[in-house]
């Protein structure tokens, strides 16, 4: 596997591989890599002739600080990872200032909206220091399929604006939700849980099956309500916030209508790990 460690080299090798015809396809992180990250690689090995990843811990996307400084960071490890899943050609682990020649600041983008709901409103400025990051990346590494998770499904489809409204030439793929076998979903902040924690967390998909099975039989007020009630019982984790929006819009919705994708979307701290989590609703 290849290691870039700057921008200059990457650029080189994407130069002569784009030369030889290669289809690049191209799935970004920011580390702490696990299975989630490995189902991405998987899908983009199907469909591509090179795979190239990225380890980038983004400062501008952390809206707290405490947040990034806490973000677990083991480079070794994650790229014995990335050649162990044999299913990566190289990995960018560019400098901050690849990424930002001009300083730590972000781009203001319009995504139509999509950029206000949910994670929008809880992370101020988290979407403008996402695109940054991502247009840079995608410029530089010109991939022809890029691969995002399901997991943060507002990302996805803040992505998919994003290189639409920028003509670029890339086909966004998302990958369905990696999780542990306890339902649990991979993420790089459930190393910072602790033992107890974590089995305690599995209440966070629980209560996502529920809804599912509640989803056009009750109202969706009642089973805001009922979801609010099953975290104001659990100690040592808070309901940061839950809805069922529609799919396309992401936009809340007290209502079911028939001819639209539903999705629950969900937020829970555990102690001070914020979790994330969403299920298509059927
Ligand atoms: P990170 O959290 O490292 O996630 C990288 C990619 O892995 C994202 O597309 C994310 O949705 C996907 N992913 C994470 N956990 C997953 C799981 N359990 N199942 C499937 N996919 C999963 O998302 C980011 O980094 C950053 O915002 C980034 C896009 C790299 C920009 O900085």
């Amino acid at each position: 596997m290849e290691i870039f460690k700057n921008k200059k080299t990457l650029l080189d090798f994407i130069e002569r591989q784009k030369e030889m015809g290669k289809r690049i396809g191209f799935a970004p992180t920011m580390g702490a890599l696990h299975q989630g990250h490995i189902s991405l690689y998987e899908a983009a090995r199907k469909e591509n002739d090179l795979v190239i990843s990225s380890i980038f811990v983004n400062p501008t996307q952390f809206n707290n600080p405490a947040d990034l400084e806490k973000y677990p960071r083991n480079i070794d490890k994650d790229i014995k990872t990335l050649e162990q899943s044999g299913f990566v050609d190289a990995v960018y682990i560019p400098e901050v200032s690849d990424i930002y020649p001009e300083g730590l600041k972000s781009k203001e983008y319009d995504f139509d909206g999509l950029e206000n709901e949910m994670e929008g409103k809880f992370r101020p400025g988290h979407f403008n220091g996402v695109g940054t990051v991502v247009e840079e990346l995608f410029r530089q590494v010109k991939p022809d399929n890029a691969y995002f998770g399901d997991k943060d499904y507002q990302q996805l489809a803040i992505i998919k604006k994003l290189t639409e409204k920028l003509a670029l030439p890339i086909k966004i793929h998302g990958v369905a939700i990696h999780r542990e076998a306890s339902g649990l979903a991979m993420s790089s902040r459930n190393q910072r849980l602790s033992t107890t924690e974590k089995e305690a967390a599995k209440i966070i998909h629980e209560t996502l099956v529920k809804v599912n099975d509640w989803f056009r039989v009750i109202s969706i007020p009642e089973i805001n309500k009922r979801v609010q009630d099953i975290f104001d019982e659990q100690r040592g984790m808070k309901l940061e916030y839950f809805e069922i929006s529609d799919e396309a819009t992401l936009k809340e919705t007290d209502f079911f209508y028939k001819g639209r994708n539903f999705r629950a979307f969900i937020v829970v701290f555990v102690g001070d790990v914020r979790l994330i989590d969403n299920m298509h609703l059927d």
